[in-house]
C-alpha cells in the first residue's frame, strides 16, 4: 500500500534510493527502511518516522554498493515500528524484502514456518514471505521467490535480494502496482512512477503474476510458471508532481477512482464463501463478546459518522440488535447507560479524531466493550480500543474523504453478515449476499466509466449557490454524505435530508435557483422518492436524479439522470454514494476551488 524503490546499476543507490523515497512521502507512511548489497553483504538501517529519521541514522554511513531496495511502510500488520518496518529478513540475515500490500494466509504460513525452526522478530505479514523464501532457497533466487509466492495467498508488489545475488533483484507483483524503470545500464522498480521518473521516462508497468528479474543490464519477465513474458515500454510523460496523483489531476479524483480496489481490499481474506460468512480477525479476541452484544453503539465524525448512520440500517435490518448512533462529540453528554452486553464501534478514517477518540475513553471508563475501525495501523484509537477492524484502504490525501468512505461501508456490511450468520440469515442469504457484494467494485467502475456525463451536470449546475439532497432509508445517509462533499470541497451551501422531511420544512426554500439531488433507486422506497420529486417539481425545483440503470420513467420526470447499475437494495449505498463524489468534484472544479486542501480543513481533527 505505501512505497517500493529498488535499483540496480553502476551508481551508489543509496542516494538514489533515499532521493527516491523522498518522492513518496506524499502517499503517506509510518517507517522507512533500506538494504544496500555491498561487497558480499547486505546492510540494513531502518527508522520510524520521516525518512530524515532514516537519514540520520545513516548520517557518516558511506556505503557505495551500486544495488539495494528501499520502502516507506504504512502498517496493515504490526504497529509502526524499526521491527516492523521493511527491509524485513530471514533468520540467516540473506534475504531481504520490501513487501507492499498484505499476505491474507500469513498466519498458518508463519505457524508452519516456526515448526520449521524459524525465528520471527516482528509482527508483519511480509515477513512471513522472508522466511518462506529462505525456506525454498537453494540457491537460485528467482526459483525461491516464485515457489514461496506460489504458496501465498493476497495482495503483494515485492522486491527481494540476497547476499548470495549482489547483481540481482527480484521484484512481483499481485494487486499491489509495480513499475519498472528501463535507463541506460541501469534498472529500477518501483510502485509509483514518481520515484524514478526523474531518471528515466522509460518504463514497463507490470502486471499481476508478472515476476522480474533485474540486472544492471537488463531484465527478464515471467509468470510463476516460467513462461516468459513481454511487455509492452512505454514513455511516461508527466513530471514528477503529476505523477504523484498517477496523472489525475487531484488526489481527491485519484482517490475516487480507487475506490473499487478500496472496496476489493477491505474485503480481501475476510469472507468465507462456502460458509457464507465474513471472518474478522481483528475481532478474533473478542469473539464471543462480539457475536453475542445485546446492543451497539456507534460513535463517529463527519463522513464516518453517515458511515455510521448506514451501519444502523443494515445491521438493525438483518439482525435483532438495536443499534444507536452518536456523533462522538456528543456521546459524553448523553446519560449513556451501559449495561453488559453493549458494545461500541467507534468508526474513524484517521484514527487521531480527538472528538471520537474522548468517546472511546468514556465508552471504556463505563465498561463498554470497545471495538474500532481505523484506516491508520498503530493510530491513537486502533491502540485504545479492545479489538478492531482495519480499512486496509491505502493513505488517502485529500481532505474530502472518499475511498474510505467507501471501505467503512464495506467493512459495516461485513459485521452485519457476521453478527446476522450468527443470528436469524441463512447460509443461502449468506452465501447471496457475498455474492453479490463481490460484484460490487465491477459496478462501481461502470460508474466511473460514465464520469464525463457527471462533469458535464456539473458544468451546468456549478453556478447555484444552494443544493438540496434527498434520501431515503439506506440512501438517507448517502444524502447526508453527498451534501457534506459538495460543501466541504465547493463551499456551496448544500443541506442533505431525509426525502420525508423536505415537506416539513426545506421545501419552502424551493425554487427555480434551489436545485434538489434526488436519490431514487428501484427499492423499496422508491414510490415514495418518486412522490417526493414531484414535489420539488411542482415548486419549479430541477432535479438532478441518481436511479437505476434503464429507469426511464424516472428519467422522464427529472431534469438530469444518473445511472447506478442494479444491486440488492442494501448494497445500494455503495453505488449511490459514487456520483454524488464525482459531482462534488467537478463542480468545485467548474468553480476552481482548491480541492485537495480546502479551506478550513484538517484531515485528522484533532482538537475537541
Ligand atoms: C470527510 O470528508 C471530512 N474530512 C470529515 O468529516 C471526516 O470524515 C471527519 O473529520 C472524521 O474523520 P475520521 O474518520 O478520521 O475520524
Ligand atoms: N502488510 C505490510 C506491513 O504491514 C506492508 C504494508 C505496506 O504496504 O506498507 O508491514
Amino acid at each position: 500500500m505505501c512505497g517500493i524503490l529498488c535499483y540496480l546499476g553502476k551508481r551508489p543507490a543509496l542516494p538514489i534510493l533515499l532521493e527516491g523515497l523522498r518522492k513518496l512521502e506524499y502517499r503517506g507512511y509510518d517507517s522507512s527502511g533500506v538494504a544496500i548489497m555491498e561487497g558480499g553483504e547486505v546492510f540494513c538501517q531502518k527508522a520510524v518516522g520521516k525518512i530524515q529519521a532514516l537519514e540520520a541514522n545513516l548520517a557518516g554511513v558511506t556505503w557505495q554498493g551500486s544495488g539495494g531496495i528501499a520502502h516507506t511502510r504504512w502498517a496493515t500488520h504490526g504497529r509502526p515500528s524499526v521491527e516492523n518496518a521493511h527491509p524485513q529478513k530471514d533468520c540467516r540475515e540473506k534475504i531481504f524484502i520490501i513487501h507492499n500490500g498484505i499476505i491474507e494466509n500469513h498466519q498458518s504460513l508463519k505457524k508452519q514456518l516456526l515448526s520449521l525452526g524459524h525465528r520471527f522478530c516482528s509482527d508483519t505479514d511480509t515477513e512471513v514471505l522472508a522466511h518462506l523464501i529462505e525456506e525454498h532457497y537453494q540457491g537460485d533466487l528467482e526459483e525461491a521467490v516464485k515457489a514461496a509466492l506460489r504458496l501465498v495467498e493476497g495482495a503483494y508488489g515485492i522486491g527481494v535480494i540476497c547476499v548470495d545475488h549482489p547483481e540481482e533483484i527480484v521484484v512481483a507483483r499481485k494487486g499491489s502496482p509495480l513499475i519498472l524503470g528501463i535507463g541506460e545500464e541501469e534498472v529500477f522498480a518501483a510502485s509509483d512512477v514518481s520515484a524514478l521518473v526523474s531518471h528515466t521516462k522509460e518504463v514497463i508497468y507490470l502486471q499481476d503474476n508478472d515476476v522480474a528479474v533485474l540486472h544492471a543490464s537488463g531484465y527478464n519477465i515471467s509468470n510463476l510458471n516460467y513462461d516468459s513474458i513481454l511487455r509492452r515500454t512505454q514513455q511516461v510523460e508527466w513530471d514528477v508532481e503529476a505523477a504523484e496523483k498517477q496523472g489525475f489531476p487531484h488526489f481527491m479524483l485519484k482517490e475516487i477512482y480507487e475506490q473499487p480496489e478500496a472496496v476489493e481490499n477491505a474485503m480481501r481474506g475476510r469472507l468465507i464463501e462456502q460458509e457464507g460468512i465474513s471472518k474478522l480477525g481483528g475481532l478474533d479476541g473478542v469473539h464471543d463478546e462480539f457475536l453475542g452484544m445485546e446492543r451497539l453503539m456507534i460513535v463517529s465524525m463527519g463522513t464516518s459518522y453517515y458511515a455510521a448512520l448506514l451501519g444502523r440500517y443494515i445491521i438493525e435490518t438483518c439482525t435483532d440488535i438495536p443499534v444507536e448512533v452518536d456523533l462522538a462529540s456528543e456521546f459524553r453528554y448523553r446519560k449513556l447507560n451501559i449495561r453488559e452486553g453493549t458494545a461500541v464501534l467507534a468508526i474513524s478514517q484517521s484514527g487521531e479524531t480527538a472528538d471520537t477518540l474522548a468517546a472511546v475513553q468514556e465508552a471504556q471508563r463505563k465498561g463498554a466493550l470497545v471495538l474500532g475501525m481505523v484506516n491508520v495501523v498503530g493510530s491513537s484509537i486502533a491502540r485504545e480500543t479492545d479489538a478492531g477492524v482495519y480499512n486496509h484502504a491505502g493513505p488517502e490525501i485529500g481532505v474530502a474523504s472518499t475511498k474510505a468512505f467507501l471501505s467503512q461501508l464495506t467493512i459495516l456490511y461485513l459485521i452485519t453478515l457476521a453478527l446476522a450468520r450468527h443470528q436469524r440469515m441463512s447460509l443461502s442469504e449468506g452465501q447471496a449476499f457475498i455474492a453479490e457484494l463481490k460484484l460490487i467494485p465491477d459496478k462501481i467502475r461502470r460508474i466511473l466509466d460514465s464520469a464525463s456525463q457527471i462533469e458535464a451536470i456539473a458544468r451546468r449546475y456549478h453556478g447555484y449557490k444552494s443544493f438540496l439532497y434527498l434520501g431515503r432509508k439506506f440512501n438517507y445517509p448517502i444524502a447526508l454524505e453527498g451534501a457534506l462533499k459538495l460543501k466541504e470541497i465547493s463551499y456551496i451551501h448544500a443541506e442533505g435530508y431525509a426525502a420525508g422531511e423536505m415537506k416539513h420544512g426545506p421545501i419552502a426554500l424551493i425554487d427555480e435557483n434551489f436545485p434538489s439531488v434526488c436519490l431514487a433507486p428501484r427499492d423499496s422506497a422508491y414510490e415514495k422518492m418518486v412522490s417526493n420529486i414531484q414535489e420539488v417539481k411542482a415548486r419549479n425545483g430541477r432535479v438532478i436524479a441518481v436511479g437505476t440503470e434503464g429507469d426511464t420513467d424516472l428519467q422522464e420526470i427529472c431534469d438530469e439522470f444518473i445511472e447506478v447499475p442494479a444491486t440488492d437494495e442494501i448494497l445500494l449505498p455503495l453505488l449511490m454514494v459514487v456520483p454524488l463524489q464525482l459531482l462534488a468534484y467537478y463542480i468545485a472544479r467548474e468553480n476552481g476551488c482548491e480541492i485537495d486542501q480546502p479551506r478550513n480543513l484538517a484531515k485528522a481533527v484533532t482538537v475537541e
